[in-house]
C-alpha cells in the first residue's frame, strides 16, 4: 500500500484495543507494516485480523511491554522486515488512589507497566533504529503527567516520568537522526476510562466532550512522519484545551 509510511515498520505497544489499534489502523493505512504488542491476545488477534481483513499490513504478537525478553521477540520480527522506523510506547494502566492511601504495590505495579516500560522499548529499539539510520520514537503521556490530577498520584508519576526520560532520550539519541517525542492526550473515549464517573475530564475540557481514538492517531502519524522531521524533544498536547487554563 503506498502513502507516507510506504516501506516503514512500526511497533506499537498497547496495540490490541482503543488508542493503540486505532494508531495502527491510521499508520498501516498510509503504507506501515504495523506490528501490534499486548497483553491481551485474543483481542489483539481480532484487531490484527480485523485491519488485515481491510488490506493492511499488521501482525500481532504478545508483548508484554515489562519484559525485556518480549521487547526482544519484538525486535526479532522487526528484523525479518529489515528495520524499524517507528516505535509508539502506548501501553498503559491507569489507577486510581490518593496518596495517603496508596499501596506501594500498586504504585510499583502503575510506575513499571507505565514508565519502565518506556525505557525497555527505548532500549531494544534503539539499536536496530540505528542500524538503518534513525527514526522516531512516540511515548504516550498523558494530561495527567503535565497537571495534578486528585486520586491519581502513581498514573501522574508514570506520565511525569515520561515527559522527563523523552527529553533525555532526545537530547542522547538526536546524533543517530532518532527523534524522542510524547503526545499528551486529554479524554479519549477508550475501555480505559469507560467506567469514569460524572464524564471524567469532559467538564473540564473546553471543547466540550473526549477526543475520539482517530482524533489522536493524526497527531502520532504526524510525530510519526518527516512533516515532523524538526521536531524533537518535546510534547504535543492533544487535549480539547485541558490544559489552556
Ligand atoms: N483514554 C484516555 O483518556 C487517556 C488519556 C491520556 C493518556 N492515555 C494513555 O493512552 C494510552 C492508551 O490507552 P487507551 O486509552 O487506549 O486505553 P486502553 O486500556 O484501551 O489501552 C491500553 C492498552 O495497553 C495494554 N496494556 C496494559 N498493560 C500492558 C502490558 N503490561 N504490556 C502490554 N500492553 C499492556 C492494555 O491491554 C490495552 O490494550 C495509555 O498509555 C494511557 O495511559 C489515555
Amino acid at each position: 500500500m503506498s502513502g507516507r509510511f510506504s516501506g516503514k515498520v512500526v511497533v506499537i505497544s498497547g496495540g490490541s484495543r482503543g488508542q493503540g489499534a486505532s494508531h495502527a489502523e491510521r499508520l498501516a493505512s498510509e503504507g506501515a507494516a504495523v506490528l501490534c504488542g499486548d497483553v491481551l491476545d485474543d483481542e489483539g488477534r481480532a484487531t490484527a485480523a480485523r485491519l488485515q481483513a481491510l488490506g493492511h499490513d499488521v501482525t500481532y504478537q504478545h508483548l508484554d511491554v515489562t519484559s525485556s525478553g518480549d521487547w526482544a521477540t519484538a525486535m526479532a520480527w522487526c528484523r525479518t522486515r529489515g528495520r524499524l522506523d517507528v516505535l509508539v510506547n502506548n501501553a498503559g494502566i491507569i489507577h486510581v488512589n490518593p496518596l495517603t492511601e496508596e499501596r506501594l504495590e500498586d504504585w510499583n505495579l502503575t510506575l513499571t507497566v507505565n514508565a519502565t516500560s518506556v525505557l525497555l522499548g527505548m532500549q531494544a529499539a534503539v539499536p536496530l533504529m540505528r542500524e538503518t539510520g534513525g527514526g522516531s520514537i512516540i511515548n504516550v503521556a498523558s494530561i495527567f503527567g503535565m497537571a495534578g490530577a486528585e486520586g491519581y498520584i502513581a498514573y501522574c508519576a508514570s506520565k511525569g516520568a515520561i515527559l522527563a526520560m523523552t527529553k533525555t532520550a532526545a537530547l542522547e539519541l538526536a546524533k543517530d537522526k532518532i527523534r524522542v517525542n510524547s503526545i499528551v492526550p486529554g479524554g479519549v473515549s477508550t475501555p480505559m476510562n469507560e467506567n469514569e464517573p460524572e464524564g471524567g475530564v469532559v467538564p473540564l475540557t473546553p471543547l466540550g466532550r473526549r477526543a475520539h481514538v482517530s482524533e489522536i492517531s493524526g497527531s502520532i502519524a504526524f510525530l510519526a512522519s518527516d512533516d515532523s522531521v524538526f521536531v524533537t524533544g518535546t510534547e504535543l498536547i492533544v487535549d480539547g484545551g485541558y490544559l489552556a487554563k
